[in-house]
């Protein structure tokens, strides 16, 4: 491809973005397409011979394009994957073509300035002074693995990195942790079941008589506790365990505590319902993840440490092909030394941008506005005669369950899954709902909380360069339903209470680890025996 080429398909590209941009409202939310067809449409060999740009970008449009989940709608509700802020959208594009790899400083000096500022933003946000520091990440399951692993190192007094897990150890989170949690106890080498999965209070918050039994437990045992990890937002309701609480246990324990605040880290930019104010700099490491609530494309996570030198403890190794023999001053940062990944993609230009674009402020009113909605839905449920909400939300998550039905709990099931199928159907509002039954909701049902949930109002002005009223409403999706309940079963109602919001609740294996894949086209064998020579 010549600078012509890339030129002319470069511009191609903006087009076709902008338009779909612009359009995006009158698309439905969700494809309405077969796994299989999909599987069919790219079921080729690897392609031996050239193509025009033409034909290749020809094919994403008939291929890719009408068949994605239109997560920039404004009906988008489900993941908390936010639609993406424009700017966002074009940092990602400039900085693959710059290609930084700010694993090393000698491959990207200035996005490794950019990206160590970007993070300083992030620890300024969460409270951490001037000895705190981080690294951006795939998102807050990889920042919640390097949590625990500096939890673990620094637990071991250093020594786990050499040695491994010598004693036992115990971790303590709520039963409405995100499964990250339960991946990184087993990857520092703990195995699950050191996770002490923890009941919560009527606001899905940590109980803190259940923590201190369980580590009193854990001690008459002869276990050492390693870690508390705190929730600030989550996952399905958005509660906040009670951080300053937790630092006191940790303290008097002597265990690192940990918070994810994958999700809720976006309320420290609110305006209307500051929580600056709830201590999450008392926690020895922060997730954070801007791409959700700070509105950045995927992917990027972070992982904030109070003391950066914890990084370097349980990260620092050199090896010789990366040694900088420029650098007699020792000062040219090489994230690689201070982190898990080493080749890695600059990921902090969108954050950078997005910020300086935008500004906090900006931001920090489009959190609000989300916020805002969930409140006006759940007003809205309050008053509905079919529909209640399950929970109030603290942030822009909402629980919502059918008033009228009484069906026993897997009847409630079906009747509920069905109604967000429909719903999701109707093509305008995706949700979470993971549960498929037969059971025929009454149409009514799915009418009307299409229409309660189709008129909580756009609150979310965006100053756009693509000036349109669609694409001013891009940004207020992420009020998030997480699922509805049946009220008159108790016992469901009770066992989604802890923690189990439909489609997110489940931290028990997979048996065989494939079970939602679809079947190959081609004859690609997915379990290869490694081949002896
Ligand atoms: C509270 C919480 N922690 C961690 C994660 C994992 O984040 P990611 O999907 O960015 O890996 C999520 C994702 O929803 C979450 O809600």
């Amino acid at each position: 491809m010549n600078p012509r080429e890339f030129r002319e398909v470069g511009h191609r590209v903006v087009d076709l973005l902008a338009e779909y941009l612009e359009h995006i409202e009158e698309k439905p939310v969700f494809p309405s397409v077969e796994p299989s067809t999909l599987a069919q449409f790219f079921a080729e060999p690897l392609p031996q011979n050239a193509s025009p740009a033409e034909k290749v970008l020809g094919e994403l449009e008939e291929k890719l394009l009408p068949y994605c989940t239109n997560v920039g709608h404004p009906g988008y509700m489900g993941l908390i994957t936010p639609s993406p802020n424009p700017v966002g959208v074009i940092a990602d594009f400039i900085c693959s073509a710059l290609n930084q790899n700010i694993g090393a400083y000698t491959i990207g000096p200035a996005a490794v300035a950019m990206e160590r500022r970007t993070v300083r933003w992030l620890t300024d946000l969460a409270g951490y002074g001037e000895e705190a520091g981080g690294n951006l990440t795939s998102g807050g399951m990889m920042a919640n693995f390097i949590g625990l692993k500096l939890a673990r190192d620094w637990a071991s007094r250093d020594k786990a990195q050499e040695q491994g897990v010598q004693e036992r150890w115990a971790v303590y989170a709520s039963e409405e942790r995100h499964v990250s949690v339960d991946k990184a106890v087993d990857a520092v080498g703990l195995g699950r079941s050191a996770l002490r999965a923890l009941p919560t209070d009527a606001e899905f918050r940590i109980r803190l008589d259940a923590l201190e039994a369980a580590i009193a437990e854990d001690r008459k045992r002869g276990i050492r506790p390693m870690c508390i990890v705190g929730i600030f937002g989550t996952t399905n309701t958005g509660a906040l365990d009670p951080i300053r609480e937790l630092r006191a246990i940790a303290d008097r324990e002597g265990v690192w505590l940990h918070v994810d605040a994958a999700y809720g880290g976006g309320m420290l930019l609110s305006h209307a319902w500051p929580m600056r104010n709830r201590g999450l700099e008392l926690a020895d490491s922060i997730t954070i993840d801007p791409h959700k609530w700070f509105y950045a494309p995927l992917d990027v996570g972070a992982i904030l440490v109070k003391h950066e030198r914890r990084l370097t403890a349980s990260f620092g190794l050199k090896p010789s092909y990366l040694t900088d023999e420029l650098d007699r001053a020792n000062e040219r940062y090489q994230y690689y030394v201070h982190g898990f990944e080493q080749s890695r993609r600059f990921r902090g230009l969108k954050v950078w941008m997005s910020f300086k674009r935008y500004g906090a402020h900006q931001i920090g009113e489009w959190i609000d506005g989300n916020v805002r909605q969930a409140k006006h839905l759940h007003s809205l449920l309050a008053e509905h005669p079919e529909f209640e909400p399950a929970s109030e939300p603290p942030m822009s998550a909402i629980c919502i369950r059918h008033r009228g039905a009484d069906p026993d709990e897997a009847q409630s099931k079906e009747l509920h899954a069905e109604v967000a199928r429909r719903v999701e159907q109707g093509g305008t509002i995706k949700w979470i709902h993971a549960c498929i039954g037969p059971q025929d909701p009454p149409p009514s049902l799915v009418k009307s909380l299409t229409n309660c949930l189709s008129s909580t109002p756009s609150s979310c002005p965006w100053e756009t360069p693509l000036s349109s009223a669609a694409a001013a409403k891009q940004l207020w999706p992420a009020v998030r339903i997480v699922g509805v309940q049946a009220e008159g079963a108790p016992s469901y109602f009770l066992s989604w209470r802890q923690g189990r919001a439909v489609g997110t609740d489940t931290c028990d294996p997979i048996a065989d680890g494939l079970a939602t894949r679809t079947p190959e086209p081609s004859n690609v064998d997915n379990n290869p025996r490694p081949s002896r020579a």
